[in-house]
């Protein structure tokens, strides 16, 4: 039977329950390696020939379902779990880009995630040319014979920036490279599907609302199995590869092959997982898959929290300002409005009125008295949880951003960015007003 909703697919795909007296819930194999059945079949494991298990830093059962589930969400052809967020852009990038290249991106970014593409990859010669979201002209100025992608993420942590989707699709298909979307915030497919505006490629922060609890650190790199590798801009998916004997990735996995084109998943594992070994441990995968099975509902709790609280704070007298693209008069709302589907995002941030900045550019005064004024919302810096938290971006997650940097990314000094958890919202707004008038 063909299923085609999310909140069943969140909880049945990728399972295989066609052994006799299956486990109802999905195994944590707990192993480091798989037994091979003779010589041959060790060989033909490792010449991609015939699918099975090797070792887990390659593949493993329970995080093959994860795999398959997240792929399922979002309508991809396949995809590759990874040990945290970071470690699916960087499997990503390294799995198409080679010192000389060049990635443009958004500036509208995950903190991390920025210093991850303006530092680290420089160091490794891969360099990144940032642009301005809403400036498509800019993002095109920048795009030259060494570009190998376009980088975007879905809302923009922390300014919650909504990209045209259309418009980068249509700029990435006119230069033949890939779109890339950090989805993350797309809450794997369930408010928006990359898929559907012509992405190629979705990176995930599982860490956040697809495990949903708090428990662990993963990702996903998800190959919507749409791209043309064999456009003549990456060799290396169509040259025998010097490093998995003399295989061709786009003649035994690409367009037309019995799998169909996963070309970019199989390379990404079969050589990035097991060259730079950033693999998802089993424990973690069993933990993220539980999380994923209720992903929809914590949604749908999350958005409606945190629309009511964004209004709730847009009125009160002690708020300066209010950044969420639910709320009419948000500079993202008609594009939240077009492209997300259940709801505008479970992050808000926002500043108190008359807080004050110390000399060293750090906030004073009522910002940090009233994050320690609160009782229930937990202050420590992760999005997508079931409780309620907070933190200050210029000081921790977006710390290593210069002040141009920080404006750009919509962050001031006394910025304060709350994840919506599934608590009841009249308890996180009065953990908010009692705070506030203990200020
Ligand atoms: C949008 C986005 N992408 C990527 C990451 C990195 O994820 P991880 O912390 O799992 O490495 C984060 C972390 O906050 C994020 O918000």
């Amino acid at each position: 039977m063909s299923i085609k909703h999310f909140d069943t697919l969140q909880v049945h795909a990728g399972r295989d329950i066609s052994a006799s007296n299956s486990p109802c819930v999905t195994p944590i194999c707990q192993t480091s390696s798989f037994l091979f059945d003779s010589t041959e079949h060790a060989a033909s494991l490792f010449a991609l020939s015939h699918p099975g298990h090797i070792y887990t830093r390659l593949s493993n059962p329970t995080t093959d379902v994860l795999e398959r589930r997240v792929a399922a969400l979002e309508g991809a052809a396949a995809a590759v779990a990874v040990s945290s967020g970071q470690a699916s852009q960087f499997l990503a990038i390294q799995n198409i880009a080679s010192a000389g290249d060049n990635i443009v991106s958004a500036t509208s970014l995950y903190g991390g995630t920025h210093n991850q593409f303006k530092i680290s990859f420089k160091r490794l010669g891969i360099e990144f040319k940032f642009a301005p979201n809403d400036n498509i002209a800019e993002f095109e100025s920048k795009i030259d014979n060494k570009t190998k992608a376009i980088f975007i993420e879905t809302i923009g942590n922390s300014d919650f920036y909504i990209p045209e989707f259309e418009a980068f699709a249509e700029l990435s298909k006119k230069y033949d490279i890939p779109l890339i979307v950090d989805n993350t915030f797309g809450a794997a497919g369930y408010l928006f599907r990359p898929i559907d505006y012509g992405a190629a490629v979705i990176t995930h922060a599982a860490t956040k609302w697809i495990g949903g609890h708090g428990t662990s650190i993963g990702g996903i790199v998800v190959d919507c199995g749409n791209f043309n590798w064999a456009n003549g801009k990456f060799p290396q998916f169509t040259q025998p590869s010097e490093s998995y004997h003399g295989l061709s990735f786009w003649e035994s996995f690409g367009e037309g092959s019995q799998l169909g084109n996963i070309a970019f998943a199989v390379k990404a594992r079969a050589e990035g997982l097991r060259d730079w070994g950033c693999s998802l441990s089993p424990f973690n995968s069993f933990l993220l898959q539980q999380g994923c099975e209720t992903l929809s509902l914590r949604m749908d709790k999350i958005v409606g929290n945190a629309l009511e609280l964004a209004q709730w704070l847009e009125s009160h007298p002690m708020v300066e300002s209010v950044n969420y693209p639910g709320l009419k008069d948000n500079r993202n709302h008609q594009r939240a409005k077009k492209y997300l589907k259940n709801g505008f995002g479970g992050v808000l941030t926002f500043t108190l009125k008359a807080s004050a900045t110390s000399a060293d550019g750090r906030p004073s005064g009522k910002t940090p008295d009233f994050v320690h004024a609160l009782e229930l919302i937990s202050h420590l810096v992760n999005v997508g949880d079931n409780k309620t938290l907070i933190s200050h971006s210029a000081s921790t997650t977006h710390a290593q951003l210069s002040q141009k940097e920080l404006k750009r990314a919509g962050i001031g000094e006394n910025t304060l960015r709350v994840s919506l958890g599934i608590e009841n919202i009249g308890d996180i707004k009065a953990d908010i007003e009692q705070a506030l008038r203990r200020v």
